[in-house]
């Protein structure tokens, strides 16, 4: 049933002061969750007839989840399937749930959810925390023990929780509250909020209590543009966020779009590599039928994924800039403290690759017995060094140099 406002309000104060001693404890996304979600790809297509294979349906979410299994990326860890928005009807039931669309969901999200499992994957689902989803479907507002109890019955996963059609003083509220009824429930669901992408300086020690995960920039798009400004925001961070980070909680710098249409086969490395420096979500939206080799393969690559998984949950940093185009990257892996990953990236959009002459211990190696460096992507090993010794790597124009160092000890 639907509270009014005044009611809503009271809740709001009498949740977050009782629950801010307790705080997310759902056991979830210890490492960085990996699924498929559909929002870049499919976007908010609802017309089935036109584009049957491309519409928000469960034909869609029911192949992806086929295709998770079929090419082998459950395999190697991908695990959600995710709905993003436009998969309701315009209005609630009467009776103020929250139904999906008819047509193109014709047996609901129940159904769905019992399919994925099957397989032995997850589903998450989308909402939003104002009173519209940002595509003008019903938003949770008013709503959210309703929602949360309907997702629960339904056997929902993962709820991304958007922050469109509300005012920016209530997300600190909002979402504490919805992280209380999902709690409620008893069914564990991955919390990914929205609320740091929505306002400026946000509290990320308190967000990290209540989301799993958190969007903090502007969506990506299918261009290299868009992946750089985010690799550029990330890489700004002095610790701000990039410390939030570790088991249970992480920043989500938004979805993988290899094997799409925007980025050079450089740029889909260049994506891999710092989404697993990041320790991001690795959330694919790309048309799983029709994935280039190159692109499975990167997707799929056991050892970038092995960075990204690290069970320390460190979120790598940028630590140097050699002239104005080579970042440098480092992110510490297990052995704490002692291994580490590091990306060289040449955001150069012309001319050919640039040589690249980099002290060992400059990166944090400072071990004296030294370190064996093998190139991730390839798994080749590049020599043993010290840390007086140099590091001499090629890398070409808005592509990477992805690199791991095991300490010899
Ligand atoms: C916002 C989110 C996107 C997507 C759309 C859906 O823009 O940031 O990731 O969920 O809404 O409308």
């Amino acid at each position: 049933m639907k509270m009014a406002e005044g009611q809503w309000l009271a809740l709001v104060l009498c949740i977050t002061s009782v629950y801010h001693v307790t705080c997310l404890n759902n056991g979830l996304a210890l490492t960085p969750p990996m699924g498929w979600l559909s929002w870049e790809r499919y976007r908010c297509i609802t017309d089935c007839e036109t584009y049957p294979d491309d519409c928000i349906s469960e034909k869609l979410y029911m192949e992806m989840a086929d295709l998770l299994v079929s090419e082998g990326y459950k395999d190697v860890g991908y695990q959600y399937i995710n709905i993003d928005d436009c998969w309701m009807s315009k209005e609630r039931d009467g009776r103020g749930s929250l139904v999906a669309d008819p047509e193109r969901f014709p047996h609901g999200i129940k159904h769905l959810a019992d399919y994925i499992h099957s397989k032995g994957l997850k589903m998450g689902i989308y909402e939003d925390f104002g009173t519209k989803t940002c595509g003008g479907y019903p938003g949770s507002k008013f709503y959210l023990q309703e929602d949360a109890e309907t997702f629960a019955s339904w056997g929902v996963d993962m709820l991304k929780l958007d922050g469109c059609y509300t005012n920016a003083a209530d997300y600190e509220y909002g979402y504490p509250i919805m992280e209380f009824f999902l709690n409620r429930t008893g069914r564990p669901m991955l919390f990914s909020c929205s609320w740091p992408a929505y306002i400026s300086n946000p509290d990320y020690v308190k967000i990290a209590k209540y989301c799993n995960i958190w969007r903090n920039y502007a969506d990506i798009g299918d261009s290299w543009d868009s992946v750089r400004g985010i690799i550029d925001f990330y890489g700004k961070d002095k610790g701000n966020f990039s410390k939030v980070a570790g088991p249970g909680q992480f920043n989500d710098p938004d979805m993988l779009i290899i094997g799409d249409y925007g980025l050079s086969y450089e740029q889909q490395r260049t994506q891999m590599a710092l989404w697993s420096m990041m320790a991001a979500p690795l959330f694919m939206s790309s048309n799983l039928r029709k994935m280039p080799g190159k692109s499975k393969a990167l997707l799929q690559n056991k050892r970038a994924i092995a960075i990204n998984q690290d069970p320390f949950g460190i979120q790598g940093t940028r630590i140097d800039m050699i002239g104005k185009n080579i970042q440098v990257w480092t992110k510490q892996i297990s052995p704490k403290g002692k291994s580490f990953a590091f990306t060289f990236l040449n955001t150069d959009e012309g001319g050919s690759p640039t040589k690249i002459s980099y002290l060992l211990k400059k990166l944090g190696a400072i071990a004296p017995a030294g370190y064996n460096v093998t190139e991730v992507f390839s798994g080749a090993f590049v020599g043993m060094f010290k840390p007086q010794d140099s590091l001499n790597v090629s890398v070409d124009p808005t592509g990477v140099f992805f690199g791991m160092a095991k300490f010899l000890g």
